[in-house]
C-alpha cells in the first residue's frame, strides 16, 4: 500500500509499504477514507520527539471502512464506517473503567513504532487496528467523514484541556495556542459556559479564527496582555488552557494564571524541566494538568456538526452508567 513515512529530520517520503494483516483475533483493517496532520506529527517531523522507527507511516487522525476482521471482532461488519481516538484501548481495565482511556494498559498510539514494535498511523491507504471492538467507534448516521475525524483528536482534545480548567461561566480563560486543538478547547470552553475568553497566537488568521468561536484575540508577538488584566481587576486568568507545547507558552501560562487558578496544558513539550520551578508553582497555589486525552471516551460524550467556517456543536456529558451501557452497544 502507499503511505506517508517517516525518514528522518523534515523528511516525510510517499512510499509502497507492506499492507497490515490480521495479527490478532480482535484486530481489524481499516481502509482509510480520510486522515489528518496532527501538531504531535510535527513534534516528531522536527525532530523535538525522537525514537520512532524510520519507515513508520505517521499519522493518528484517520476514519475509514472496515473491510477485514478477526474472529473475535462482534461489534463491527465489513462495510462499516468507523472512527477512531488516536490510541487504542481495551475496555476493561482499571483505566478504561474511570474514563483514562488514553493510559489503558494495552494503549498504543497509532503512527508511533520504535524498535520495530507499536503501530502504523492513518496516513496511508490501510491501518491496522488492535482491540477493535473496544477502541472502534462506527460513526453515526448523519455524521460526516470530516465532522468525525475531528473526534478522534482534535476536537476531544480541545473539550478536554477545557474540561480540565474546571470552566466556571463567571470566570476569566485564556486559550495559548490557535492551532486546530486551541480552537476547539475554546470551543470546549464555551459549551463549559466560559463567557471570557482570550486567545493568543502569532498567526493572524487563526486568531481570526479564534475571533469567529467567541475569543477575544491577543497577538503576542505584537500586543499586550493589558486587557486581561483590566478585565481581572490585575489577578490574571482564573484558567489557563494551554495548546502549543513549548517552553515560551508555558511560561505565558505560568504568567497570565491567578494566584489559586489552573493551569490546563495539553501540549506536548518535550524539554526536560516545566517552565516554572517548584517554588513558583507554590508562590501561586497552582493547580497545574497535564496529559493525553482521553480520546475514546471524550469522543462518546461529544456530538458535533461542522460546515464550513460555522461550527455547531453540542456537548452532552453522560453519567458512567450512560456511558458504559453506550459502549456494550457499540
Ligand atoms: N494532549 C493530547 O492528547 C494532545 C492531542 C493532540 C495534540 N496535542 C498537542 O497539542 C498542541 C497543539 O496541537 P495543534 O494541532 O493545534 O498544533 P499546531 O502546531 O497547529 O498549533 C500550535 C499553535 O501554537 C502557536 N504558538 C506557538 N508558540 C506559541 C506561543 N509561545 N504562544 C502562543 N501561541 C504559540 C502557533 O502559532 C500555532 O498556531 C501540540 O503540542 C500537540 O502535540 C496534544
Ligand atoms: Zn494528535
Ligand atoms: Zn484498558
Amino acid at each position: 500500500m502507499k503511505a506517508l513515512t517517516f525518514r528522518g529530520k523534515h523528511t516525510i517520503q510517499f512510499e509502497t509499504i507492506n499492507d497490515p494483516v490480521i495479527e490478532s483475533d480482535e484486530d481489524v483493517i481499516v481502509s482509510v477514507k480520510q486522515c489528518a496532520i496532527c501538531g504531535s506529527d510535527l513534534h516528531v517531523y522536527h525532530e523535538h520527539e525522537k525514537g520512532i522507527d524510520h519507515g513508520t507511516a505517521m499519522g493518528h487522525e484517520f476514519v475509514g471502512e472496515v473491510v477485514e476482521k478477526g474472529k473475535a471482532v462482534k461489534n463491527f461488519s465489513v462495510g462499516d464506517q468507523v472512527m477512531s481516538p488516536f490510541t487504542v484501548s481495551c475496555g476493561d481495565c482499571y483505566y478504561c473503567s474511570i474514563g483514562l482511556t488514553s493510559r489503558c494498559v494495552k494503549s498504543q498510539l497509532f503512527g508511533w513504532r520504535e524498535k520495530d514494535k507499536g503501530l502504523h498511523g492513518g496516513q496511508a491507504e490501510f491501518v491496522r487496528v488492535p482491540l477493535a471492538n473496544s477502541t472502534l467507534i462506527k460513526i453515526p448516521d448523519g455524521v460526516t467523514h470530516d465532522e468525525a475525524l475531528l473526534l478522534g483528536d482534535v476536537m476531544s482534545t480541545g473539550f478536554f484541556c477545557a474540561h480540565q480548567a474546571n470552566i466556571k461561566p463567571g470566570g476569566i480563560y485564556v486559550v495559548i495556542g490557535c492551532g486546530p486543538v486551541g480552537l476547539m478547547a475554546i470551543l470546549g470552553a464555551r459549551e463549559y459556559g466560559a463567557q471570557k475568553i482570550f486567545a493568543v497566537d502569532s498567526v493572524d488568521e487563526r486568531l481570526q479564527h479564534a475571533t469567529t468561536f467567541g475569543a477575544t484575540p491577543i497577538n503576542y508577538s505584537t500586543g499586550n496582555f493589558e486587557m486581561l488584566n483590566e478585565v481581572s481587576q490585575g489577578r490574571g486568568a482564573d484558567g489557563v488552557l494551554e495548546a502549543v507545547g513549548n517552553k515560551s507558552a508555558g511560561k505565558l501560562a505560568y504568567d497570565l494564571v491567578r494566584p489559586g487558578g489552573i493551569i490546563s496544558t495539553v501540549g506536548v513539550c518535550n524539554d526536560a524541566n516545566l517552565s516554572f520551578s517548584p517554588v513558583e508553582a507554590y508562590n501561586k497555589n497552582l493547580t497545574y494538568k497535564v496529559g493525553r486525552c482521553p480520546a475514546r471516551s471524550f469522543m462518546e460524550k461529544i456530538d458535533s456538526s461542522y460546515s464550513g467556517k460555522k461550527i455547531q456543536c453540542r456537548f452532552h456529558l453522560l453519567s458512567p452508567h450512560e456511558i458504559i451501557g453506550r459502549r456494550s452497544r457499540l
